[in-house]
């Protein structure tokens, strides 16, 4: 992604401290309805509707894009949720701490902690870690997270090739969802978050190389989804739990 490509953009003066300071945290411009304008850029981070929220230039007056932190559709509302979808098979019932290398819109890892496993989550993007960031805050806020005094997941911020590198305690499991080439005529159309996601990252190259830094960083298991199309990533897994249209393959050390 190009440094221009994204900034952040403020409309509303009760958000302007909380937007100039995360304009100087990441090292972006901070812009208002005039600059806005003509800038180049593509991408906004904005803080509207109590979240912090991606936009582009559709979406710049209304809506937008933010982690959205409620149990998925047919999720059961209770924690621990139980551990019975795919997700959980693949992650292992014995499992209790898991490092989600690949967070994205978090998606995955609130679900995996929602399943009451240990998570840290790693986000190389500093755009989608500050996206995340802000979905941990209201996490954190939920009565169900205060009244356990539970705490979010810790997040870090970097490129997990190399952090990962560096763990000081192995975790029993290393959950890796690169982007994969897309392959539009054969997989179903993903959704609008998944799609920007493409659009600002574009595919996730070095997938080998995170996946062999996995490897060795795991404990006992690295779990990879993949859309149905693509190859394995690291030829056959011990186990592979199939959904309709991705699979978890799974590699047990
Ligand atoms: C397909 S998305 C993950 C979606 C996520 N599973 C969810 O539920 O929303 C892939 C994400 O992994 C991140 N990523 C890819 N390779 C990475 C790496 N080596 N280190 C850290 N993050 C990485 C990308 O920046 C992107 O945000």
């Amino acid at each position: 992604m190009q440094l221009d490509s994204w900034a952040v953009f403020c409309n509303d003066a009760l958000q302007l401290n909380a937007s100039r300071q995360l304009a100087e945290q990441l090292v972006v411009p901070l812009l208002d309805e005039e600059s806005v304008v003509l800038a180049p850029q593509a991408f906004f981070l904005s803080y509207r509707q109590g979240c912090l929220m991606l936009l582009d230039r559709q979406t710049l007056r209304k809506g937008g894009l933010a982690v959205d932190i409620e149990p998925r559709p047919g999720e059961q509302h209770s924690y621990p949720a139980p551990k019975k979808d795919l997700l959980a098979q693949a992650i292992g019932r014995k499992t209790r701490s898991v490092i989600d290398a690949t967070t994205g819109w978090a998606q995955d890892s609130l679900a995996i902690f929602r399943m009451g496993y240990e998570l840290q989550c790693i986000e190389r993007s500093p755009l989608m870690a500050a996206l995340i960031s802000d979905g941990f805050q209201r996490l954190a806020q939920k009565d169900w997270m205060l009244n356990r005094q539970l705490q979010p997941p810790r997040l870090i911020s970097g490129n997990a090739i190399q952090l990962l590198a560096d763990l000081a305690v192995a975790p029993d499991c290393i959950y890796l969802d690169p982007m994969f080439p897309a392959k539009p005529k054969k997989s179903a159309l993903p959704k609008k978050a998944m799609l920007i996601l493409r659009d600002i990252l574009g595919d996730d190259l070095d997938r080998a190389e995170l996946f062999a830094a996995a490897w060795q960083a795991s404990a006992k298991r690295v779990v990879v989804k993949s859309p149905d199309y693509a190859e394995p990533i690291a030829g056959k897994p011990a186990e592979t739990h199939q959904g309709k249209l991705l699979r978890y393959d799974v590699y047990i050390k």
